[in-house]
């Protein structure tokens, strides 16, 4: 993606990813992603807001050429992950007037992440301002949106805020401002599951912190910007909320046949309830809408077969990641079949134990679901239902 203009000498620089399939080795990235970094012309300075991932930098350094940009004073540092921070060094033996405007925690991780001399730096507090001449960067500080030491920067005469990972998606397009919301809504909302979701009580606090400036545009530091900032700041309030909703999200793999069995009829039995399911059947579905369903659902139903003497290995890693995330559900139960023993709930239990969630009553079964097995599925439905209703009346 060659420089967009985004307002009167202010600029995106950084560049897509359309090709990478792993992010963090981790999250898949169905959308791609990019990595964006701004460029900001002042009367007197230039500054650079965050850096891309190394392999993109000769984008960058071209999108800066083409600019004609010769001379860089300031490159601020929101976040010391290595997709906006890893081509400084590359940045800094290019502009060598360029000072590295960061905070404190942030200087400690890029000097322990990279060799970058303490000589280059000049660290800001929360709320210090920059000036560049007839335009002023604002750094706050906003631990935990990603990582401790994460900060934005607000520039005021432009009522732009560069957010960061804050506000991003993992989706690469040539649009600075997505046209279609709900293609974005979605993406933005697995990002939220993916990246957000444990610190939702940080966001929560950092989106108060935020609420009084008069912000235009947000640029994060991933996917498109946002313009008005009110559709998804909206969701952010909505995800980052401790409220569920009627919904129940059921992770499940079948060996033979069995559990699925169990699934689909508790599915229907749900659904008769006005409950809404959604289903992942583990060995083919993507967990990052798993982990985008895991943000409004009251209760997680996991089914699993007894393998090897316990779940199913891609169950161990659903659980795992409900743990991990720490959504706001507030009810689990586990359902699935056996043929001849095993430690399914227990181990089951055990990953989840941290989690503040109330178990409801396991069903496991021994081989194929008889009718006596389905009553117990409908009893279990009965349960999720009245939960549900106590919880949200
Ligand atoms: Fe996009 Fe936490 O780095």
């Amino acid at each position: 993606m060659a420089h967009k203009k985004i307002l009167e000498d202010v600029y995106f620089v950084g560049a897509l990813d359309r090709d990478r399939k792993l992010f963090d080795e981790l999250i898949a990235l169905p959308y791609g992603t990019s990595y964006n970094s701004y460029l900001i012309k002042g009367s007197e300075k230039t500054a650079l807001i965050d850096g891309v991932d190394p392999p993109m930098y000769g984008t960058l350094l071209d999108n800066l050429k083409n600019l004609n940009i010769k001379k860089i004073d300031y490159i601020v540092s929101q976040h010391g992950e290595q997709d906006h921070s890893g081509a400084i060094t590359m940045l800094l033996k290019d502009f060598p007037d360029a000072r590295l405007v960061t905070n404190k925690k942030c200087q400690t991780l890029l000097m322990d992440l990279l060799p970058i001399p303490e000589s280059r730096f000049k660290l800001i507090e929360d709320g210090d301002s920059l000036s560049l001449g007839d335009k002023t960067l604002q750094f706050i500080l906003a631990p935990w949106v990603h990582w401790p030491e994460t900060m934005v920067t607000y520039l005021k005469e432009s009522k732009i805020l560069f957010s960061c990972d804050f506000f991003g998606s993992h989706y690469a397009t040539e649009e600075l401002f997505f046209s279609d919301w709900e293609i974005l809504y979605l993406a933005a909302k697995r990002y939220f599951a993916e990246i957000m979701l444990p610190f939702r009580t940080s966001i929560r606090k950092n989106m108060e912190r935020l609420k009084d400036l008069d912000i235009e545009i947000i640029a994060p530091s991933h996917g498109p910007l946002h313009r008005p900032k009110d559709l998804i700041w909206d969701a952010y309030k909505d995800w980052s909320s401790e409220s569920v909703k009627n919904e129940v999200v059921i992770p499940y793999v079948s060996m033979h046949g069995s559990t699925e069995a169990m699934v689909k009829y508790l599915e229907k039995a749900l659904v008769s309830r006005d409950i809404t399911v959604k289903m992942f059947h583990l060995t083919e579905s993507d967990p990052g809408e798993l982990a985008a369903a895991l943000i409004d659902a009251a209760t997680v139903v996991i089914g699993t077969p007894t393998v090897l003497a316990g779940p199913h290995p891609n169950i161990i890693y659903a659980a795992y990641l409900v743990k991990v995330l720490r959504p706001k559900l507030k009810f689990v139960s586990i359902i699935g079949s056996f043929g001849w023993g095993g430690k399914t709930v227990e181990v089951l239990a055990d990953i989840i134990s941290s989690l503040n969630i109330e178990i409801l009553d396991p069903v496991i079964i021994k081989g194929y679901p008889k009718k006596s097995d389905l009553k117990l599925l409908d009893g279990l439905a009965d349960m999720i239902l009245a939960r549900h209703k106590g919880l949200l009346s």
